[in-house]
This record gives C-alpha cells, sequence and structure tokens, in this order.
C-alpha cells in the first residue's frame, strides 16, 4: 500500500517586505541579504494573522477532498505556538468545521514539528488504511527589529492530506533520523522572539546533514545518484545549499558529473518560493517541495525519487524520500500559488516596523487586532479578551 501526500496547499499573509529596502535601511549591501543569505523578500503578518488562520487558510482548499466518516487527525506543527497547553489544532478545527469524531494535537520540535506530524500521519494510516489525516505547518518567524535574524524572518502555512493511495508523493520508509541536545536556536515561553546562536546553528545544521546523509547512504544503499532532487529545511535558502556542497564535496561527487548539475539546478527551483516568503519553519521543507514541483513540471516525472531533509533546532534532523506518482502535476495547486505571491502588497519600512510591532502581546492585557490590512485573509483573529482568544 502506498502512503503519503495527497493534496498540499501554502497560505501566507498578503503583505511582504523587499528585503533590498531593508539592507538600505539597515545600512547594509543589499547583496548580503540576497547572494550572501539568499533572500529577495519576506511574508509580513498583520495582527490579526497567527498560525492558527494561517494553518486553516492554508488548509481550506483540501476540504473538498476531505471525507468526514475518513479524517481520523488533525495535526498541527508549530513552534510559534498561541497557547502552551491548548492545541492550535483545536482552533483550526472550529474554523474549518470539521468533524468532531477525530484526534486534534499539536506537535512541538522547532522546524522540524512538520515532519514530526507527517511522518505520525503516515504511521497512523499505515495501521487505518482508511483513515485521512490533516497535517498542518504554521508559523511566524520573528527574531526582532534589527537582529541579524531579522532578513530569515518570514510567515506562512503549509496544509497537507495524508492518506493511502496519494495522488502527489508516495513517502517511502526509509527514514533515517538524529538527536542531540544542543543550544543552536530557542524561544523561551515569555517572549515571541527566537534566540539563535546564528554561526553556530549554521554549523550543526550542515554537520546534521553530513552525518545522516552518510548514514542513509550506508544503511540503504544509495547516493545522489539516485535522487532526482534534495529538497532542504530553508531557514534561508543559502542554508541548504551550503548543506548540500559540503555533503556532494565529502562524497568527492565532481562539479561537471550529471547527479551535480541536476540536484544544483533543482535545488535553485526549490528555493523560489522561500526567495520571496522567508522562513517558515515547520512549513519551510514543504515549501521546498512545492517550489520544485511547481516551477518545474517539464522535466520531473513520474517515479522520481526526491529526497527530502528536515533539521528543527535543538536539534532533530531527519532525511526521507518521497516518489512522485502517476498524474503528479494534477495534484497541485500552481496557479493559486502564484497569483497569491504576486498580488501581495509591499510595506514600506515605516509600515513593516508597524506591523511588527503591532503583534498580540505576550500579555493578559484585553488586545483588538487590526481593523485595516484584512486583504486576502479568510479567517482572522478579532481579539484577545479575558486571555481567550477569539476568531472568525
Ligand atoms: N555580498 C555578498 N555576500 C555577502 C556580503 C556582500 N556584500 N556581505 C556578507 N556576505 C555573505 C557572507 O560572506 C556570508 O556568506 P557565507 O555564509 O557563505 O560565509 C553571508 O553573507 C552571511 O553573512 P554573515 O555570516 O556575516 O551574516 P550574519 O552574521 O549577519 O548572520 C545568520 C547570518 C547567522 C544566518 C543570521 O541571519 C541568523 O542568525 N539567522 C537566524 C538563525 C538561522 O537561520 N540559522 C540557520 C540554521 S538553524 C535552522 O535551520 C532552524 C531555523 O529554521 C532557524
Amino acid at each position: 500500500m502506498q502512503i503519503g501526500i495527497d493534496r498540499i496547499h501554502f497560505a501566507i499573509p498578503h503583505y511582504a517586505l523587499n528585503l533590498r529596502d531593508l539592507a538600505q535601511t539597515r545600512g547594509v549591501d543589499p547583496d548580503k541579504y540576497t547572494i550572501g543569505i539568499g533572500q529577495d523578500e519576506q511574508a509580513v503578518a498583520p495582527s490579526h494573522q497567527d498560525i492558527v488562520t494561517l494553518g486553516a487558510q492554508a488548509a481550506f482548499p483540501l476540504l473538498k477532498y476531505i471525507q468526514s466518516d475518513r479524517l481520523a487527525m488533525v495535526i498541527v506543527g508549530t513552534e510559534s505556538g498561541i497557547d502552551a497547553s491548548k492545541s492550535s489544532a483545536l482552533y483550526i478545527h472550529k474554523l474549518l468545521q470539521l468533524s468532531k469524531w477525530v484526534r486534534c494535537i499539536e506537535i512541538k520540535e522547532a522546524c522540524y514539528g512538520g515532519t514530526a506530524a507527517l511522518m505520525t500521519a503516515r504511521d497512523y494510516v499505515a495501521t487505518h488504511p482508511q483513515a485521512q489525516v490533516l497535517v498542518i505547518a504554521s508559523d511566524i518567524a520573528r527574531y526582532g527589529l534589527r537582529t541579524a535574524g531579522e532578513v530569515t524572518q518570514g510567515a506562512g502555512a503549509v496544509a497537507m492530506l495524508v492518506s493511502r493511495d496519494p495522488h502527489l508523493l508516495a513517502l517511502n520508509d526509509d527514514n533515517v533520523m538524529m538527536s542531540e541536545d544542543i543550544a543552536d536556536f530557542w524561544r523561551p515561553v515569555y517572549q515571541d522572539t527566537a534566540i539563535a546562536n546564528g554561526r553556530y546553528s549554521t554549523e550543526q545544521y550542515i554537520r546534521f546533514f553530513q552525518e545522516i546523509w552518510q548514514r542513509y547512504c550506508q544503511l540503504h544503499q544509495r547516493s545522489f545518484d539516485d535522487f532526482a532532487a534534495i529538497c532542504f529545511h530553508l531557514p534561508y535558502t543559502k542554508m541548504g545549499l551550503k548543506a548540500l556542497r559540503h555533503a556532494m564535496q565529502a562524497s568527492h561527487l565532481e562539479a561537471e558529473s550529471t547527479a551535480y548539475q541536476r540536484l544544483m539546478q533543482r535545488y535553485t527551483q526549490s528555493t523560489l518560493y522561500s526567495r520571496r516568503i522567508g522562513n517558515i519553519y515547520t512549513g519551510s521543507l514543504y515549501l521546498g517541495l512545492l517550489s520544485l514541483l511547481e516551477n518545474d513540471t517539464d522535466i520531473l516525472s513520474y517515479g522520481d525519487h526526491i529526497g527530502l531533509f528536515s533539521y528543527g533546532s535543538g536539534a532533530v534532523g531527519e532525511f526521507f524520500s518521497g516518489t512522485l506518482v502517476n498524474g503528479w502535476q494534477n495534484a497541485l495547486y500552481t496557479n493559486d500559488h502564484h497569483s497569491m505571491l504576486d498580488a501581495r502588497e509591499y510595506l514600506s519600512i515605516e509600515a513593516y516596523e508597524t506591523m511588527f510591532n503591532s503583534a498580540a502581546p505576550y500579555s493578559s492585557d484585553n488586545y483588538v487586532t487590526d481593523a485595516c490590512h484584512r486583504d486576502g485573509a479568510q479567517f482572522f483573529l478579532n481579539a484577545i479578551t479575558d486571555q481567550q482568544r477569539h476568531y472568525c
């Protein structure tokens, strides 16, 4: 029985920042952001959007494929959760008016949470072949104004429907995972911005990929030649490139070889969306997969193997692969995604800073969200009163 991603769709805020403008204001050479870091634009979330509203919006188009009597779980992977106790899946479940006969949970392990959710879904379907599981990876990446991480912020959600006989990507049961307690990036519960040991985090990411890749190749007798493309978790687009280059060098793969050229070209295609959206943490790897598939439909084909590297600081890494199924192109929302990106409104630096500072505060005070800037959004956080969030 094949199990995998049946449908996949993403949602982003309607507002974006041009990072050349940000570089100019911060007194940085714009090439550092666009070439050195590999980011051109960044999605910016207005105060009425959070991981719940973005997650619901990402999942909304999948509703027509969900059968109430088959849906077993709604699993949200996130590292920018809105409550330390209650699962965001419950709020999304209500907004989408899903059947109550499901299990709603949230999974946390930094950017790895989306993959943990996907694998939980796959394992559930393996023992309950009729089941469908809705997996949502939703995050708003915030480092703070004028921080080194500011250029790598972003916001967005990816929703995936997981079932047997998937229409897009069958997941191969070849996962290799690795965990180590390290302090590269974390967010204490009392603050809404992350703490990053920037350079150390990039070194750890590269080391995790190298060690996991070597083990994967040993266990499964595979090499770079076996993959049509490899997608990476993308905290910024240069990051996956560094890891891929490092591992290809360690494997003595010649830059002139077909595998090297193919993987490099497809790596670039897998980063096109992230370049314009930024880091969406748990969803970033899957945004990369979508970018690859939706910008490259004429050269990838049915039966191609795609490698996926997931990394969550703290840290957990995992490499696994998927195989494109017959007719996979028909399961995509390419036009919808392209129009969403192209319709965005670009903010001045002043408007971006105001929007950034208007996010719902980590406090017990009552709070009302911005009544403006509601373009493109389907669901809203209206207010927080008596420490309860009110959505519509
Ligand atoms: N033109 C072209 N390139 C330039 C340049 C210019 N004028 N000026 C600098 N550069 C290059 C540098 O040479 C450097 O390239 P290499 O990395 O290839 O050496 C690159 O731009 C970045 O320069 P710095 O290292 O000086 O950048 P920085 O100190 O300002 O910080 C960062 C970069 C560490 C990524 C920072 O943005 C950060 O802390 N981000 C958040 C943490 C993060 O994303 N970590 C990634 C791994 S952890 C993870 O994956 C989980 C997650 O999602 C967070």
